[in-house]
């Protein structure tokens, strides 16, 4: 079973923010892939450094297009952000010492998070930006 597959139950309709989604959803299935083949640590280390210039910029991209939009919300989402930016950060140095648990510990935090996150926070945030977008255009 891939662990990491994106579906359209992950969609939000968004274009862009879907590509992103795939994305990061692909680069944490090479992690997976790579710590499941025993990859020394410099490896899972130079993926787990793309997944989190991945992740960077697309909670950057999510939290702009909220603002633009005045999500009511911002606050709630963005703290699931810093979560996974906190836990990136703490992760990082133990996947570069080599630490065995490390990659397994993370990968087993995102198996559930990114799901989690993107079929219920982030479909909410595309709602209401699409919502948001066709109140403009009725208006202009
Ligand atoms: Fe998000
Ligand atoms: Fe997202």
């Amino acid at each position: 079973m891939r662990l990491f597959k994106w579906s359209k139950t992950e969609a939000t309709f968004i274009d862009d923010i879907d590509a992103e989604h795939q994305d990061i959803f692909r680069l944490a299935g090479e992690l997976h892939q790579a710590m499941l083949a025993g990859a020394p640590a410099p490896r899972l280390q130079e993926i787990l450094k793309r997944l989190i210039a991945s992740f960077e910029r697309h909670f950057r991209h999510e939290e702009r297009l909220m603002r633009s939009v005045d999500y009511p919300i911002y606050d709630w989402h963005k703290r699931q952000h810093d979560t996974v930016r906190k836990r990136l950060r703490l992760f990082l140095p133990r996947i570069e010492s080599g630490e065995p648990e490390a990659a397994p510990l993370l990968l087993e935090f995102f198996s559930w998070w990114l799901k989690d996150h993107t079929r219920l926070t982030d479909r909410m945030m595309s709602a209401y930006v699409r919502n948001h977008a066709r109140a403009m255009a009725v208006a202009s």
